[in-house]
């Protein structure tokens, strides 16, 4: 066993608890269903800019929530096989009900850290993160842990939002949510206030790994990141 996965182990017992997506998920799922953008088809353009993925590809989709783009690109890409890891174990259920409701055999859901994941170095071919460096204690240690997972020529989509307000609001609904829902009142790990990163920030943050090549793109709304892992680094 790596190190990495003996930590995820402890972390995830120590807090699956203590988090707003824990305490609202139900609030969360709604969002993404009806508030947030869909980038499928860009994560689709990405990732797989030439060919379809051969059968068998394995994508990891981190922070994955409800599990909207893990089932939205298994249905898209039946030759993938995906996997979304999230630390909330009530939107790891949710997840995995909408990928049995919708008769997805090749996309399952793994209770784990983004920081310390458990999959062998090198090992995966395609990974998407969504809206979670926002809320991140280590956000250069997620960076670090997708770069090493992913497979030599291996590539990376990262989507943040850009937006201060619309980010805001749907954490601060939750916050008081969880306030009035649980008593006594909760301490959740998430920060009160969404860490939205500035274009240089967000540009330092994925160039603290080696990528053989990186692409930024904004669209007022989104910050976008495709990171390919060179070839020979291994
Ligand atoms: C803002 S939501 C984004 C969900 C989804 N990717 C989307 O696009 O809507 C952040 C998600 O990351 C999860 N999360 C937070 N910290 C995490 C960590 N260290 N490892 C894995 N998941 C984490 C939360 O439980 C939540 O589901």
């Amino acid at each position: 066993m790596e190190q990495s996965e003996c930590e995820v182990a402890d972390r995830s017992l120590v807090h699956q608890s203590d988090s707003l997506f824990e305490r609202c998920s139900w609030f969360y799922a709604l969002c993404r269903e009806y508030l947030f953008r869909d980038h499928t088809q860009e994560i689709v353009r990405s990732l797989f800019p030439v060919e379809p993925p051969a059968p068998g590809t394995k994508l990891l989709e981190l922070g994955c929530g409800p599990g909207f783009y893990a089932c939205r690109l298994s249905e898209e890409l039946p030759t993938l096989q995906t996997t979304g890891v999230d630390l909330s174990v009530a939107l790891i259920e949710r997840a995995t009900s909408r990928a049995k409701s919708r008769q997805l055999s090749n996309c399952s859901f793994q209770h784990a850290d983004a920081h310390s994941l458990p999959y062998p170095s090198h090992s995966i071919d395609a990974v998407v993160v969504s809206r979670l460096f926002l809320i991140v204690p280590d956000k250069e240690g997620i960076v670090r842990e997708i770069h090493r997972v992913l497979r030599p020529g291996g590539r990376c989509f990262i989507a943040e939002p850009t937006s201060g307000f619309r980010t805001r609001l749907p954490l601060a609904v939750m916050w008081i949510l969880s306030r009035l829902t649980t008593s006594p009142a909760g301490k959740d790990r998430e920060p009160q206030v969404a860490d939205v990163m500035s274009r240089p920030d967000f540009k330092a943050l994925v160039e603290t790994q080696p990528w053989g090549s990186m692409e930024l793109e904004y669209d007022g709304w989104y910050q976008y990141a495709v990171c390919r892992k060179s070839s020979t680094n291994a």
